[in-house]
């Protein structure tokens, strides 16, 4: 506040398109981003409101495994999905880019090149897991295994879901793939990483010293990061899905996903100003400019300390000025969650509720998880409509309206003496703007909102103290008066409440015929002149029924319901990517009969088997030493994978494959053809 800026470009985090958008992404980040910036274009500013779908890593390549399409397919079906929730939401993004797009590759690839040239990365080579059988480096994501610290044998490669500690792959007791359900290997590759170390000092001066007004829970995790000491970070990962490298010997290799996200917001920025005809520098390059992230808490770290070091060592870019985070909204006292279906997505909504946005966007303001993380429930979202929204704003609105109509034809009538207690009526309304601005200014969007709130009862209470539908009958030029200053409280309502209300507002200024949006004219006496025709009144707010929230907790106890099922289900294993017919046919699968088995020597797991395969008799090795013994599988007839290249295994050549089907639990069963099927009979 105390810097006056010539420009602002405000970033909201880009949501991965992997997934709907649900009303913790509204509360955490897009709503308290949109109220700022609507705020600052009401104050005439020149502002960039930036976002767009963040299409890389790993969050989608799992989607995509999950519902067996390609990544591409994947981000393409949810940017736009999402991309339109924001839209039907009013959240006025100038731009709403993708990382997938070709500005995006060119801009973050030579932004990686450039700090490359300048030496601004360590080359390092480590072990990694890899998957054998999937000739692939695992990302900490696709390892799940058993937690060090709980127990809980579900546990990812990077967080264990079920106690919340933060790990990393070789801490798993029994790491398996995800990919192919393997052990894997630790195998060596090359990284480069940026030294973050190097920054530890600069950050420290620049977060603690200069930035002393950040909320205390961004300043709070910044300075528990620097305590525990930085380390340098691989700014690139083994992934076939990505913006590749754009350095020699880096095949096979994309730009980390953090490490290119957060320019999306600079790429996205070069297309709009391309199009607009303005410089995209200005608002990136230039000191005049501030440039504020909005983001949940779990971004944090990238927002407040990789990005602002990354842009710093690059050397030309400013730096953010502040990053209001939030904390996260639970839903119903349970942590939303996407794959247990624990959410409010945004499209859901507008379906139940149409035209209801403001209502949802009031709510999760009211209830924003500003300093700690906050809880939705239907019972809180029916209370503030009802007694809130519809008995306070939308009550003193229809109020002034209706008894315009009434009494004046609709007109705005003519102010006459002004009495000491208008005076101090005019003085209350002419206080709230500043009041709004300052927790507007300070991002406390839920004191700026409960500041609006009140505003609106100053108007109730005005009406009800002045009682017009009494004096009419005797005075009519004394209710002309306290009308007209009701309509021009009326008439700031729309102004001040455009930030958080759009739909809102508009509705009202509409019944106003008012035009101005202008935040200086807020809290003024004369924003609607006397003989004004005013449009028939609307409701602003309906209320909402029990029955209408009780059907919505019915419906999230169905989810309940089915996720307590869904555990009680076998496990299976996860879909594997799609492959062409041809490639199936490439397999050259047949009807086998195992002739004789034996144990191998020194091998605890492994079985040898001679298999007449009809085409000859060969021997053939299998993992399944624990689950059936040599004489139970003499006479049976398999399923042999017959032109699978030769393998060694403890210095036996094996010749081929017998296939079994494997439980989740790892309980084994052959896969067997009957026994009527001919050696060597072809299977497709
Ligand atoms: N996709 C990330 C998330 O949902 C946020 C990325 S913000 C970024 O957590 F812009 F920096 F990319
Ligand atoms: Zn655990």
């Amino acid at each position: 506040m105390a810097k006056d800026f010539k420009r602002y470009t405000i970033t909201s985090a880009l949501p991965y398109a992997n997934g709907p958008v649900h009303i913790g992404h509204l509360a955490g980040v897009y709503v308290p981003a949109d109220i700022y910036v609507r705020y600052l274009r009401q104050k005439g500013k020149d502002v960039a409101f930036i976002c767009g779908s963040d299409e890389h890593g790993v969050a989608i390549t799992l989607r995509a495994r999950k519902e067996g399409k390609t990544p591409q397919e994947i981000v393409d079906k949810y940017h736009e999905q999402i991309k339109k929730s924001f839209e039907d939401f009013g959240i006025s993004f100038n731009v709403y880019h993708r990382t997938s797009s070709p500005t995006h590759h060119k801009t973050a690839s030579d932004m990686f090149r450039k700090l490359y040239d300048d030496g601004k990365f360590l080359e390092q080579s480590s072990e990694q897991f890899f998957d054998e059988t999937e000739k692939q480096f695992l990302a900490d994501r696709y390892i799940k295994g058993t937690c060090p610290t709980c127990g809980y044998d579900e546990a990812y490669g990077d967080q264990c879901e079920k106690c919340g500690s933060t790990l990393s792959p070789s801490e798993l007791i029994n790491p398996k793939s995800m990919l192919s359900g393997e052990s894997p290997v630790m195998k060596e590759t090359k990284h480069w990483y940026f030294p973050l170390d190097q920054y530890e000092g600069w950050l420290r001066e620049w977060i603690v010293e200069e930035h002393q007004e950040w909320k205390p829970n961004v300043s709070g995790q910044c300075k528990s990061w620097l305590d525990n000491g930085l380390r340098p970070r691989p700014m690139t990962r083994d992934l076939d899905w990505g913006i590749p490298v754009p350095v020699e010997g880096a095949d096979g290799k994309v730009l980390y996903v953090w490490f290119d996200a957060p320019i999306g917001y600079i790429s996205a920025t070069k297309d709009w100003a391309e199009a607009e005809g303005k410089n995209w520098e200005d608002y990136w390059k230039s000191e005049d400019t501030r440039l504020v992230h909005f983001i949940g808490k779990d971004n944090i770290v990238f927002h407040c300390v990789i990005f602002p070091s990354l842009l710093k060592a690059h050397g030309e870019y400013i730096l953010p000025d502040n990053v209001p985070a939030n904390e996260f909204l639970n839903l119903e006292s349970n942590k939303i969650s996407t794959s247990r279906n624990w959410a409010v997505w945004l499209h859901e909504y507008l379906e139940e509720f149409p035209d209801k946005q403001d209502v949802l966007r009031y709510v999760l303001t009211a209830n924003a998880p500003e300093t700690k993380d906050n809880d939705f429930t239907w019972k809180d979202f029916q209370t503030r409509n009802n007694s809130e929204l519809v008995a306070i704003f939308g009550n003193f609105v229809n109020r002034a309206v209706v008894l315009t109509h009434k009494y004046f034809d609709g007109k705005v009538p003519q102010r006459g003496e002004v009495y000491e207690r208008d005076q101090q009526f005019l003085e209350a309304i002419a206080s709230y703007p500043e009041k709004i601005e300052k927790s507007l200014e300070q991002f406390k969007f839920r004191e700026a909102l409960a500041h609006l709130m009140d505003l609106a009862r100053e108007g109730n209470k005005y009406l009800a103290d002045n009682e017009p539908w009494k004096l009419i009958k005797t005075d009519e030029a004394r209710v002309a008066t306290i009308m007209n200053l009701a309509l021009q409280l009326a008439g700031s309502l729309a102004i001040l409440s455009e930030p958080f209300l759009p739909f809102t507002s508009q509705k009202l200024r509409g019944m106003l015929n008012q035009t101005t949006l202008d935040w200086s004219k807020a809290g003024t006496a004369d924003l609607l002149d006397s003989g004004l025709k005013l449009a028939d009144p609307v409701l602003l707010f309906e209320k909402i029924e029990d029955k209408t929230v009780e059907q919505q907790v019915q419906k999230l106890m169905d989810t309940k319901m089915a996720n307590e099922a869904a555990e009680q289900e076998p496990k299976v294993a996860p879909a594997k990517e799609v492959i062409a017919f041809d490639d199936f046919m490439k397999m050259d699968l047949r009807v086998g009969e195992i002739k004789t088995a034996e144990k191998v020597e020194k091998s605890n797991k492994l079985l040898k088997f001679t298999v007449d395969t009809g085409l000859d008799k060969r021997t053939i090795l299998s993992g399944i030493a624990k689950h059936f013994t040599p004489e139970e599988m003499i006479g049976k007839k398999v399923v042999v994978l017959a032109n699978l290249a030769p393998r060694k295994i403890m210095g036996v050549e094996s010749e081929g494959m017998i296939l079994f089907a494997e439980n989740e639990d790892g309980a084994l069963k052959a896969v067997t053809p009957g026994d009527l099927a001919q050696n060597g009979a072809t299977i497709a």
